[in-house]
């Protein structure tokens, strides 16, 4: 658990309470998975390693890799790294790719007895679900005046899917640009949930004593959902040793196979072009229908809820992964730069803002099949559906080699969420009109 030093004391009676009964529940909503793990159901609770694959140096070669299944969790020049299981690794080997394994995650137990449903002792600044949950309660208990939370739905599991919102006269629905903040769809990319405390935290305190920040608040409807799997995110951490989950853990249908790729699972263009897998168990399993995992049709429920009088409120936003420090805009179905619904003004304007926003955290801007072809992800998503400008960033680290991977230590959080602070703000400042930023704003924007 982990409180700037001025909020430790007052929330000491409330944080203990609700952790005794955050550990009850925990009990019992793990009670079925424990006893699932103790069958091993093959491909389904199967542990992935990661592999480096030399080779592959173009998106196409990629995106052959990543129909296997696996996913592709980093991207060098000449090489990838991928998550896989021993079904995965067997079928890129058959296809002739020479995989090099590499060292599992961290332990990080400082010498310490790893304690279940928690993470390891080294890393106690990340916060599990229960913490996540005190800390998000106590910051709207600090700054009731332009915070609010709303639960928006349920986990596979049951666990609260919540919505934040941060505005001025927070209970009233002003009619301002919206803006929509998203973390946590992959697991293990805990970081993120990291990112989202923390923005709670600097608007909360920034409110009133920084200029932008109170403009923001000030001038938009901003929304966090700071943790679309809190499912995969608990499982992660259950045995007290990081797994690398990345799904979530809706078992697929009657198969022994557990987890839908969440961000495969989006309703546009879902499964259309080779850039996720339609085998149950996979990494980068889309799921049996677009939505048909509960997470995505919840928050996917809220976007379309932010529709009033026909018209979409939120215009922009940023869906937070690690890692890769990359800055990334749709589609990502297609590697070209415009498409029906993209056109060369839109491809602009997202480029523009996201050249800016990485600028200032130093990320790598690009359009997101550059990487290699996904489909059915948010971004595609909420800009095909909606014409929101939605973001993916890729948080720290750049690559798996000093940085952690998936798992950086506990002691980065601070740099490295504080890192996105001006970005966020960029992509705030210019929700209101995404043009401008080409110089269009009056043939686009003109009456808003
Ligand atoms: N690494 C992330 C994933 O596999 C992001 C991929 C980029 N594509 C995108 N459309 N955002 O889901
Ligand atoms: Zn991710």
């Amino acid at each position: 658990m982990r409180l700037p030093r001025e909020g430790r004391r007052r929330t000491h009676a409330r944080t203990t309470r609700t952790a005794g009964l955050a550990a009850l529940l925990a009990l019992a909503l793990a009670a079925p998975v424990t006893a699932r793990a103790t069958v091993s159901p093959p491909g389904g609770d199967e542990t992935t390693t990661q592999y480096e694959i030399p080779g592959p140096s173009t998106p196409a070669a990629r995106t052959v890799i990543a129909a296997t299944g696996v996913s592709i969790d980093e991207v060098r020049e000449h090489a990838v790294v991928v998550s896989a299981d021993a079904t995965e690794a067997k079928r890129l080997r058959t296809l002739g790719y020479k995989l090099k394994a590499l060292p599992g995650p961290p332990s990080r137990t400082n010498g310490l007895k790893a304690k279940p449903f928690d993470f390891p002792p080294a890393d106690s600044g990340y916060h599990t679900y229960a913490e996540m949950t005190a800390e998000i309660d106590q910051r709207i208990a600090q700054y009731p005046s332009i915070m609010s939370k709303r639960v928006i739905g349920k986990s596979y599991e049951g666990r609260d899917i919540v919505a934040i919102k941060i505005s001025d006269n927070v209970t009233t629905d002003k009619d301002v640009p919206e803006v929509l903040l998203t973390f946590h769809q992959h697991a293990r990319e805990h970081l993120t949930v990291e990112m989202a405390l923390y923005l709670l935290r600097e608007f909360g305190a920034g409110y009133g004593k920084d200029a932008r920040i109170t403009a923001m608040v000030n001038s938009r409807e901003i929304w966090i959902v700071p943790d679309l799997n809190p499912d995969g995110g608990e499982y992660d951490i259950a045995t007290g040793r990081y797994r690398s989950w990345r799904k979530n853990r809706q078992p697929s249908g009657s198969s022994l196979s557990v987890g839908t790729d969440l961000n495969r699972n989006w309703n546009y263009k879902w499964g259309c072009c080779g850039g996720s897998s339609g085998s149950k168990g996979t990494e980068t399993y889309r799921g049996s229908a677009p939505e048909s995992s509960p997470e995505v049709k919840v928050v996917a429920d809220f976007a379309r809820s932010r529709v009033i009088n026909g018209k979409q409120q939120i215009k922009a936003g940023i869906d937070f992964h690690t890692y890769g420090e990359l800055v990334m805009w749709p589609f990502g179905w297609t590697y070209n730069a415009t498409a029906p619904g993209l056109t060369q003004d839109d491809h602009a304007a997202y480029a523009a803002v996201g050249a800016k926003m990485a600028a200032s955290n130093g990320y790598t801007p690009e359009q997101s099949s550059d990487l290699y072809l996904t489909d059915g992800t948010i971004d595609d998503y909420l800009w095909g559906t909606q014409k929101i400008f939605d973001f993916t960033f890729e948080m720290y680290p750049g690559d798996s080699g000093a940085g952690g991977g998936f798992y950086p230590p506990d002691k980065v959080i601070d740099r490295e969420t504080s890192r996105n602070r001006d970005a966020v703000l960029q992509l705030l400042e210019n929700s209101d009109c995404m043009y401008r930023s080409i110089g269009k704003a009056s043939r686009y924007c003109a009456g808003s």
